[in-house]
């Protein structure tokens, strides 16, 4: 076969699946809408209520951290970490350029410069390797992110941080219930951030979480989250006869009490959603690893992702043939990250040779749908498309 072959649905043949299969669904149930319902009915619908509570506290004992602070999204919660570091205007913070906007927003939206850092062209996390020399006396933070639900190398970057007196906030937007040498994602760097946006593994629509077991930074990011008030003390206990102060500068990140619910009844299945994942996971490398010209992510050592993307690395000079053959059989593949440096806003802080293993992951990653409701049938078709797209390029 050939790409020009009739049978490709490309070139009008007949397509693998004529319903289109897309790249990612929200994992909802029953008791996750019972939960939603009864909350609005009891009528606690605004920020930080007893469920968003009760989900801080479940997270955390999930997790085995002292401090949990549900956000409206992993953006403010990466905000809401350099708001209360309070770092000197001008600090230098160490981003990985493969990574979504908000891992350098963070510190963009709190006076701090970002320095660029390549990551490894077989799965798109960041390269220790190349983050010495980045560190200067500006440098106060690393933020190594979990590309795709696989952990970074948290003990090198851990390492490399404790040698040069540095912060790390890892940026885990994608990688809830992921293991790394023995421990869950979340207790490994001084702060780390989870995302419950609608395409993550557990979702509460929008929503995002900051971990750690740092007393001082939570007890100033509470008030920062609430909009520079002690509101929480009034929440918690009450003491004040409902009345609050306005105790230093703040935003508003609190999340409202329905999400809190639905985060609680989500986080009951995160393992569960893991293991669905890991399952079509091992699906599609069975029935794909035979075929030459096609490459899987590197797994990190002694890590356990939680597949929360499945990334193919295919020839970079037909990846969006490949991408456009998917679609039309009825495969929602899609393209991920532009590098950070190649987009209009990170301009000039990079250039391609400085990010060839930023550029040459870009160029080779196509997504395949993975998400619990995904059917056997389905599966079957995504395999039986994939195949036929990738031996039509033989
Ligand atoms: C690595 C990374 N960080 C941060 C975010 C932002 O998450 P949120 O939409 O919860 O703000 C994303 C979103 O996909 C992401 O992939």
């Amino acid at each position: 076969m050939k790409m020009n072959d009739k049978s490709l649905a490309i070139n009008e043949g007949r397509p693998v699946s004529k319903e289109i299969i897309p790249i990612h669904k929200p994992y909802l149930d029953e008791e996750d809408f019972q939960a939603i319902d009864k909350t609005a009915r009891s009528t606690f619908i605004s920020g930080n209520g007893p469920q968003c509570m009760q989900f801080e506290r479940e997270l955390g004992e999930y997790l085995g951290m002292k401090h949990v602070l549900f956000t409206n999204s992993c953006t403010t919660a990466l905000d809401l970490v350099f708001k209360a570091k309070n770092f000197p205007a001008g600090s230098e913070v160490i981003v990985p350029n493969f990574t979504y906007t908000s891992t350098a927003l963070g510190p963009l939206l709190n006076n701090l410069k970002i320095r660029l850092c390549d990551v490894y062209e077989d799965n798109g996390n960041i390269n220790p390797e190349k983050i010495e020399a980045l560190i200067n006396k500006k440098t106060v933070a690393i933020v190594p992110v979990d590309y795709a639900g696989n952990p970074a190398d948290m003990d090198i970057i851990n390492e490399i941080a404790k040698k040069h007196n540095l912060f790390v906030v890892q940026d885990a937007a994608q990688s809830i219930g992921a293991v790394y040498k023995g421990r869950k994602v979340g207790t490994y760097a001084d702060v780390t951030c989870f995302s419950f946006h609608g395409t993550k593994n557990i979702t509460t629509g929008e929503g995002g979480a900051l971990v750690t077991n740092d007393d001082e930074l939570v007890d100033r990011a509470i008030f920062i989250r609430e909009k520079g008030t002690n509101k929480q003390s009034f929440l918690i206990d009450n003491k004040n006869r409902g009345f609050y102060e306005y105790v230093t500068i703040g935003s508003s990140f609190v999340q409202s009490n329905i999400l809190g619910a639905l985060g609680c009844t989500q986080l009951k299945k995160t393992d569960w959603i893991t293991a669905e994942r890991t399952r079509i996971a091992k699906f599609y490398y069975e029935n794909l690893k035979d075929l030459p010209n096609i490459k899987f992510n590197r797994v990190t050592d002694s890590a356990v992702p939680n597949w929360h993307i499945f990334g193919i690395l295919v020839p970079p000079e037909h990846r969006y043939w490949i991408m456009d053959a998917l679609r039309a059989e009825g495969v929602m593949a899609n393209v991920h990250y532009t590098p950070l440096h190649r987009n209009k806003f990170y301009m000039g802080l990079a250039t391609d040779e400085e990010m060839q293993g930023s550029m040459k992951y870009f160029n080779q990653l196509l997504r395949l749908p993975i998400y619990p409701s995904l059917t056997h049938e389905e599966m079957e078709k995504v395999v039986e498309a994939t195949r036929k797209v990738m031996q039509a390029l033989l």
